[in-house]
């Protein structure tokens, strides 16, 4: 169990160690991590080192904070993430969020991996996502409200900030990378969903699916941080192909790493 102590012992740690309080965080997800490997002036920290940092459990999960300069930005990137399926916590799961928000992160660009719904997505598209369901069956943000980073009842309507969404098309457009738009639910996993399930997500207007993500928006989103979230779908959802396996989605992130590091660089340099 993760107590909110163990966040100000994180961050005040870490705020020994880094000159520069970021203004730009970023979650790199499952095999995206290494989209971002030349920042300038890094400093890398592994979560094991953090004091009170949650450890995680799942392979190609990288486990680092990297502090650095993109456009001379000061950023903090999150690489991996917790999940709900490794038996963590929602603490624990959204820990890293307030975290960033604590070292001072006001804007936040999360990545993540995710099976496509929608029938025009195809393995290796770019999709900025325009809004959630929460189909986790449960909210990050139940239990006693910690004010020090929001209200009670957080309103989620513009929880995937419309200033955002449009830099990242601009940045797109820039480098010639077709970016899609999309609404992403989240499923709890470790299994993949079923054929039935899918169809119905399809139904309830759903373009995406993974396993990460929300609870991290609404904790962002509680917080007052702009967001901007990024898919990488790394497969067609359950029933649209053959089968799908963890492999695949490491294959295509893998090919993926480069194009999304240029893009969320691009997209850095034209924040405001
Ligand atoms: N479902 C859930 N999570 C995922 C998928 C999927 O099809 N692909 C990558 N992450």
């Amino acid at each position: 169990m993760i107590k909110n102590d163990h966040l100000t012992e994180s961050g005040s740690w870490l705020r020994e160690l880094v000159e520069k309080g970021p203004e730009v965080g970023m979650v790199l997800g499952s095999g995206l991590s290494d989209s971002l490997d030349s920042l300038d002036n890094p400093l890398e920290i592994n979560w094991k080192d953090v004091p009170g940092f949650p450890t995680p459990t799942v392979k190609g999960h990288k486990g680092k904070l990297l502090f650095g300069e993109i456009a001379g930005k000061n950023v903090m990137v999150q690489q991996g993430r917790l999940h709900w399926y490794e038996g963590k916590n929602w603490e624990e799961v959204i820990f890293p969020i307030r975290l960033q928000k604590l070292m001072g992160v006001e804007q936040l660009i999360i990545t993540n991996a995710a099976g496509g719904i929608n029938k025009d997505l195809e393995p290796g598209d770019l999709v900025t996502i325009t809004d959630h369901i929460n189909f986790s069956g449960d909210n990050p943000l139940r239990g006693k409200n910690d004010k020090r980073f929001g209200v009670r009842f957080p309103d989620l309507t513009d929880a995937y900030t419309a200033d955002l969404r449009e830099t990242a098309m601009e940045a797109g457009y820039k480098l010639g990378v077709e970016l899609e738009e999309g609404v992403y639910v989240m499923t709890t996993g470790p299994s993949y969903e079923t054929p039935a399930e899918i169809r119905a997500l399809r139904t309830l207007g759903a373009d995406l699916v993974g396993m990460s993500t929300v609870p991290e928006v609404i904790t962002a989103c509680h917080a007052g941080m702009d967001v901007l979230a990024i898919s990488c779908v790394t497969n067609k959802a359950a029933g649209m192909q053959d089968q799908l396996t963890h492999e695949e989605v490491m294959e295509v992130t893998a090919e993926t790493n480069e194009i999304l590091g240029r893009l969320i660089e691009e997209i850095v340099g034209l924040m405001g």
